[in-house]
């Protein structure tokens, strides 16, 4: 059983390509590595709904199961009508969700996901917390501060989620784990310091709440996005992963196919 992972597709930042383009590109890299399962580590878009339709035409197209958690930018709220946690309720009950549903391959596997949330502990300790929570650093704003509207703080959230995660591996807790989540939980993925702006940033991108659940689980895969790197680390028995096609302007080459198959990773599991 061969399954595949990336993350950070974004295929509403792109002006010279259309959305078909992206979903086109994916379905011909994943069928070229006869990729039996898909997961998609969040911010497919910046709407909710161009999100997941892109999600089931994926599916559609492939006719195999496609799970993914939200990014950050999926919660991104489009105008007064729909809040954030709206949003959220929107992909809970969506069958493509991780959240709240852990996905059984076999007897041996299981497949848990969450977006999980930062919590600033990766940002430089000379900041305070304060001044972090306000998200502004040399001109720039932390665009969720903008576009997301929880009802609760930053640090609450990651704590939340890495909760809600914990109840859903208890659901699998006797098997090997594959988790996916958006945000990065391994400190060796934020964006390397001294930087003129991630020493703040980094605030942004990663959360410690997970790391009880790598001493607690059997997780054996670790899927994350967010960063926009590119990278595989062994760290202690997991197998970290950060499958970001990101943004046009971080691309290596102007071929997307070529760029989807450089950011796909896979990996076999035993049947
Ligand atoms: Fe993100």
């Amino acid at each position: 059983m061969k399954i595949g992972a990336i993350s950070d597709l974004h295929i509403d930042r792109n002006p010279k390509l259309e959305v078909q383009a992206y979903l086109a590109s994916l379905t011909k890299v994943a069928m070229k590595r006869d990729i039996d399962i898909l997961l998609i580590a969040g911010d497919i878009s910046n709407h909710f709904q161009e999100s997941y339709q892109f999600i089931r035409e994926l599916q559609y197209k492939l006719s195999i199961p496609v799970l993914f958690v939200p990014g950050n930018h999926d919660y991104w709220v489009p105008d007064n009508s729909i809040t954030s946690e709206e949003i959220y309720e929107f992909y809970a009950k969506q069958p493509e969700c991780l959240i709240g549903k852990p996905y059984i391959i076999n007897n041996d596997w299981a497949i848990v996901g969450h977006t999980a949330w930062y919590d600033y502990s990766y940002a430089d300790n000379k900041f305070e917390i304060e001044r972090i929570e306000r998200g502004k650093y040399y001109g720039a704003t932390w665009q969720d501060k903008v576009k997301i509207d929880w009802q609760m703080d930053d640090r609450t959230l990651s704590q939340f989620t890495a909760k809600q995660t914990k109840n859903d591996l208890e659901k699998v807790s006797d098997k090997n784990i594959i988790l996916m989540t958006h945000i990065v939980t391994h400190p060796q993925f934020v964006v390397p310091t001294p930087h003129r702006i991630f020493d703040f940033f980094n605030a942004f991108i990663g959360t410690r709440d997970f790391d009880s659940l790598y001493k607690n689980f059997s997780i054996k895969y670790s899927i994350m996005g967010h960063v926009h790197f590119r990278k595989t680390l062994f760290d202690n028995g997991v197998t970290y992963m950060c499958p970001c096609l990101g943004y046009r302007r971080e691309w290596r080459t102007d071929n997307i196919e070529e760029e989807m198959n450089h950011a796909l990773v896979d990996f076999v599991i035993e049947e």
